[in-house]
């Protein structure tokens, strides 16, 4: 197993620490231990901080397009590690997942129509389902023994709805750390289908399912269901790029990627950032074997917890991506006793649950994409401050 060592230059850990973040956030209690950003706070690949170095040597930095080569790299990598290849499928690269999800909304539905969430889910949907004057129709997660699972029931009668046009579908599932099965997600692919709402599948921490669990792409389990989808992937989460790569937008359906593609060209968001294209082939190309220490390290804290935790804090499984679900819902507190308790008591900066819509009222998200000595600091804390209470 790899375990990454603490290092000085962790990415992420500088913005997760920067003091006026943690004033707004977590009202700056002085020595709070930073794990709420969800990026790695280890040192990257070095394939990848390489092939940005080399690009910054060249000394070059006028435009680039972005090279076909791009596309190629992220499927030999999905082959390699999904047994998932393009045969069938439009890729087109899009500056960021948020970028794509706008875009589809704007061109996909009409102001007022509805677009599917299921909370607790990413803080970013909502926003830009609102920002698009669209409504938000929501389908929360259902908590079975522990686990969650998608409230099949509850998306027949959300989707059935006259204006609900769309469903956004986050899979591996962030913050609860969820990875669908194939039999769930052809289930939302049928009911989708059999209302016509469109499925945006993002994807984006698909390469970060925990062993023994496999993220089944979201393309794979629609096929012959009649559903039309597209899906986000990237190397943004996979290997802490998402300061400076672009995303890929994957579609069976030729007039979504036409729309998209025309959309692309008349607001320019085909312009690239060269060293976002030096990234993602290299996070591709050569990145594997680090992502396979990442995973183990990720498992490794996720035991910690399991193990470590003091009665009262509950962990959520996680089946993948490199967050940790904590419920905090035994120790009684309301949401803001909560926040103040974690940020005061506990000295820790996490995202409170409440972040990702009311059903995550009682819990937070804890990175665990970190050396393993901050998590044990972590588990430290919460067992002082639950001993203390
Ligand atoms: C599910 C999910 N989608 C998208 C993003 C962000 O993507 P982008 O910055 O490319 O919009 C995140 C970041 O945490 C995420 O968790």
């Amino acid at each position: 197993m790899t375990v990454h060592p603490p290092g000085e230059h962790l990415t992420g850990a500088a913005r997760a620490a920067d003091p006026a973040a943690l004033e707004r956030f977590f009202g700056a209690p002085d020595g709070v231990l930073p794990l709420w950003i969800a990026e790695p706070y280890v040192p990257l690949a070095p394939g990848v901080v390489a092939a940005l170095q080399e690009r910054a040597a060249t000394g070059w930095y006028g435009y680039e397009v972005r090279p076909p080569s791009a596309a190629g790299a992220f499927w030999d990598w999905a082959r390699r590690r999904h047994g998932w290849g393009p045969g069938g499928l439009q890729t087109t690269v899009s500056p960021s997942v948020g970028t794509s999800i706008g875009v589809l909304i704007d061109r996909l539905t009409d102001p007022g129509d509805g677009v599917i969430l299921q909370p607790p889910v990413f803080t970013d949907f909502k926003p830009l389902v609102k920002a698009a004057g669209r409504e938000v129709v929501r389908n929360p997660l259902v908590r079975e023994g522990g686990r969650y699972r998608m409230d099949l029931g509850g998306l027949a009668a959300a989707a059935a709805g006259a204006r609900t046009r769309m469903l956004i579908l986050c899979n591996p599932h962030n913050p609860v750390g969820r990875v669908w099965s194939e039999a769930e997600l052809r289930a939302a692919a049928e009911v989708c289908a059999e209302h016509d709402v469109m499925v945006l599948a993002d994807e984006v921490h698909g390469d970060l399912a925990l062993p023994p669990h496999r993220c089944t792409p979201f393309a794979r389990a629609a096929a012959g269901t009649g559903a039309r989808w597209a899906a986000v992937w990237g190397p943004i989460k996979t290997f802490g790029l998402a300061g400076v790569c672009d995303t890929l937008l994957i579609t069976d359906d030729d007039a979504l990627t036409a729309t998209f593609r025309e959309a692309s060209g008349r607001f320019h968001l085909t312009r690239t950032n060269v060293f976002g294209v030096a990234a993602l082939e290299a996070g591709y190309r050569t990145g594997g074997p680090w992502l396979d220490g990442l995973l183990d390290l990720v498992t490794a804290n996720a035991a910690l917890l399991r193990d470590g935790l003091p009665d009262g804090i509950g962990l959520v499984e996680p089946e993948g991506t490199y967050l940790a679900w904590l419920d905090f819902r035994d120790l009684g507190m309301d949401v803001p006793g909560l926040a103040s308790w974690l940020g005061g008591a506990a000295r820790l900066a996490l995202s409170p649950g409440h972040w990702f819509g009311r059903e995550g009222a009682g819990f937070a998200r804890m990175t665990i994409a970190a050396p393993t000595d901050r998590i044990e600091e972590a588990v430290t804390r919460l067992r002082t401050a639950v001993g203390a209470r």
